[in-house]
């Protein structure tokens, strides 16, 4: 790939997602985007991109560009600290302070969506009689990582990341094509497709928001915009949750950071 044609494919991911694409990402941009090229039949990499830079109509093309060189991974029950203090501080809390109407939690950039299940099942497993006072959203840039998501249907390697033994069991149905989540945890989560780089329209307000590991690939400008319109969805006392990585200290000081076992969350006041 030209020098010319990776800048082009830098600006475009910049522009579509807010995805920083630095020097010496070459060979990531011609490992993701081999696949994309063999599969529209062109010869080579640069034939896609002088493609996508000289002809008209290439939204959809543009699209599956930007998909291809997002990163999805993902676990259940990712880094499992976090999860131990929803279920014994964080959720309870939520539940004694809002005795009527839903509580209402945002995975943003949930990938193929084992983070949100991941939330359901806990839901169902700490507060049985509760779980329908609970609605959870998830969303991704990604149409095709959120079909995926939908589907809630996991390959064997992905079962055996992060899923305790007796969630396959009780949760997931073996069948041809892998492990099949069952129907109410499916249902028991709304995705959606929002750019966590555009404004946030329509947003209802929200008592627990994660956004995790998707931050680290922007820049400063766009995670301070990113979190100041999450502060403002989230209601008084809220917490927001980000990767081990990540932190709103020197970007955004509206809010407080909060320990809660081994995790820390951020509150807004
Ligand atoms: C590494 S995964 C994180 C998944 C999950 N939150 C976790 O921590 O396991 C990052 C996800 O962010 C999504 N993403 C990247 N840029 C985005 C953007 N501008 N808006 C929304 N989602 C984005 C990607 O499609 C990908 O699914």
């Amino acid at each position: 790939m030209n020098e010319e044609n990776f800048k082009f494919i830098c600006d475009l991911v910049l522009r579509e997602a807010a995805i920083v694409l630095g020097a010496g990402k070459e060979y990531l941009v011609e490992a993701r985007l081999g696949g994309v090229a063999s599969r529209h039949r062109f010869p080579s990499l640069n034939a896609l991109i002088d493609h996508l830079r000289f002809a008209p109509n290439t939204l959809p093309l543009q699209r599956e560009i930007v998909d291809a060189l997002t990163t999805n991974e993902t676990l259940f029950f990712r880094d499992f600290h976090p999860f131990e203090a929803l279920k014994k501080e964080v959720l309870p809390s939520l539940l004694a302070r809002h005795t009527t109407g839903k509580i209402m939690i945002w995975s943003a950039a949930c990938s193929s969506g084992q983070e949100p299940y991941s939330l359901a099942m806990l839901l169902n497993e700490a507060f049985p009689s509760q779980a329908d006072r609970f609605q959870i959203m998830a969303t991704d840039i990604s149409t095709s990582i959120l079909r995926r998501a939908r589907s809630g249907l996991y390959q064997q390697l992905e079962v055996n990341r992060g899923l305790p033994a007796p969630y396959l069991v009780k949760y997931f149905t073996q069948t041809p094509e892998g492990w099949q989540i069952n129907e109410q945890i499916r249902r028991s989560v709304d995705f959606r497709e929002i750019n966590l780089s555009r404004p946030f329209v329509g947003m209802p307000k929200f008592h627990f928001v994660l956004i995790r590991n998707v931050m680290i690939y922007f820049d400063i400008p766009v995670r301070r915009q990113i979190l100041k319109q999450v502060r403002e969805l989230l209601v008084p006392g809220g917490y927001l949750l980000l990767g081990g990585a990540e932190t709103t200290l020197m970007v955004d000081d509206g809010f407080t950071p909060v320990n809660i076992g081994r995790s820390t969350f951020y509150q807004v006041t």
